[in-house]
């Protein structure tokens, strides 16, 4: 098996700089580049993606792809080919699928590796051994797959048995996840008939309509106040498509929050996402009193995108209801560091997802704010940040393999008295390779 040692850690220390400005375009969207590869390796013929986020975890994926039968080829910056197998094609891969940090790539691959007559292994870092996998192995267990090995408490390293003749089945998540109900959905694309997934809280939607544009029929409806139920008919055609990654909402949230902060700041962030189900944050900033303005609006391959225009700006404390978690559910960090400069008390509730990512961040997002004196609680699975207008920093944050803790901290130290540092950066590349390079072009001193 390839070993895959850890890493040398590299600190990085942000220190305020007077205001950033400039124009930027994040790398492409996380979620959207893992789909267009998954998709891609079950169509018939040649997929082609621009755009493609080249992070460590989209790169994993690619691997595992291959490995599963598919052609996947780099053919330019951001632009990749893939000739796939076919819905059930997958071939039994030779070694273990190792998919690194991402919770992502190795849910969704699982739900499509249970609707194969394969049997693979998912293993990953130490961050993705310790996250659960049992809310996969559940549902596609009911779909005929089944583990045939795991670790203590349905964990990483697993090996899963696909299933022979998938059953469709219809499946209420126990938890608002895009990757839950994205699993159910691939595993289902072999099922004959329909395979439905009935959600209390609408997740983001991207397989749904990458499903649709590559040719699968997929119905989804509202249920109840905040759900949707989607329905997918089994065993569709998938014919290759072309996908254009737009830039990630997830990511342009840390130059954002950013230029929000450090006062007198003016920075344009170009083509982010806006698919609604990934703007909580933006509503949140917006009633905080953020001057985020909305430049261009267009749309390609069924995701809406925008520039905005984001200026230093005076932030007021907000109560964020649970409702609006699954639409900024990877946001909150750096929400905290935006509430910990405003003015008054920010109140998020529900939480409770927040302790199963790449790190604990509701206990890290609360440890790297005390660490900067910032007045910080949590309470059952809220957090509640008493904002002073201001962060004294000064601190080193551990960022626990967490890339998105990593940025946030480092968001804090371009607004922040004294400077704040992070352990560890390198977990920044997972999802953001060139965040630095990029903030320092707006002016920020990271070092
Ligand atoms: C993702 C879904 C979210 C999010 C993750 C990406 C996806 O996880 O936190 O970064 O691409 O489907 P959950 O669906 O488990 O909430």
């Amino acid at each position: 098996m390839t070993s895959h040692s850890a890493q040398q850690m590299v600190p990085l220390t942000a220190r305020r700089n007077g205001p950033l400005s400039g124009r930027l375009r994040v790398p492409g969207d996380k979620s959207i580049s893992q789909r267009a590869l998954i998709l891609g390796a079950l169509a018939v013929g040649k997929t082609s993606i621009s755009g493609l986020l080249e992070g460590e975890d989209v790169i994993n994926t690619s691997k595992t792809m291959a490995a599963l039968g598919a052609k996947v080829e780099r053919v330019g910056e951001g632009a990749w080919e893939i000739f796939g197998v076919g819905v059930g094609g997958f071939r039994q891969p030779a070694t273990a699928l190792y998919f690194g940090n991402s919770g992502t790539g190795c849910r969704l691959v699982m739900g499509a590796v249970a609707g194969c007559p394969i049997t693979a292994t998912f293993d990953g870092d130490a961050s993705l051994r310790t996250r659960p996998m049992l809310r996969i192995l559940d549902p596609v267990a009911q779909m005929g797959a089944r583990a045939v090995s795991m670790a203590e408490g349905g964990r990483l390293p697993l090996t899963l048995a696909g299933a022979r003749d998938p059953i469709p089945i219809v499946y209420r998540t126990p938890v608002a996840s895009a990757q839950i109900k994205s699993a159910v959905l691939l595993a289902g694309l072999a099922a004959p008939g329909a395979t439905t997934v009935i959600e209390s809280e609408a997740s983001r939607d991207h397989t749904e309509l990458m499903l649709r544009h590559f040719g699968a029929e997929v119905r989804s409806e509202p249920d109840g106040p905040h759900g949707r139920r989607i329905t997918l008919h089994g065993q569709p055609e998938l014919a290759a498509a072309s996908v254009v990654v737009p830039a990630d909402p997830s990511s342009a949230a840390f130059p954002m929050v950013a230029a929000l902060i450090v006062p007198g700041s003016d920075v344009i962030l170009t083509g982010v996402m806006t698919n609604p189900l990934r703007s909580g944050l933006i509503t949140t900033l917006r009633e905080m009193g953020a001057r985020i303005e909305t430049l261009a609006e267009r749309g390609d391959a069924g995701e809406p995108m925008a520039d905005f225009r984001v200026r230093g700006s005076e932030l007021r404390g907000v109560e964020v209801p649970p409702t609006r978690a699954p639409s900024m559910i990877d946001e909150y960090p750096v929400l905290a560091v935006a509430a910990a400069c405003a003015q008054g008390t920010t109140v998020m509730r529900g939480l409770k997802e927040l302790r199963v990512k790449e790190s604990d961040r509701l206990v890290g997002t609360a440890d790297m704010l005390r660490a900067n004196g910032v007045d910080v609680e949590i309470s059952g699975d809220d957090l509640i940040v008493h904002g002073k207008g201001g962060i004294p920093g000064g601190g080193t944050v551990a960022p626990h393999m967490d890339h998105r803790m990593a940025m946030s901290a480092l968001v804090m130290g371009t607004a922040a008295a004294r400077p704040v540092t992070v352990d560890d950066a390198t977990p920044i590349a997972t999802s953001f390779p060139g965040f630095a390079d990029l903030m320092r072009g707006l002016g920020a001193d990271l070092s």
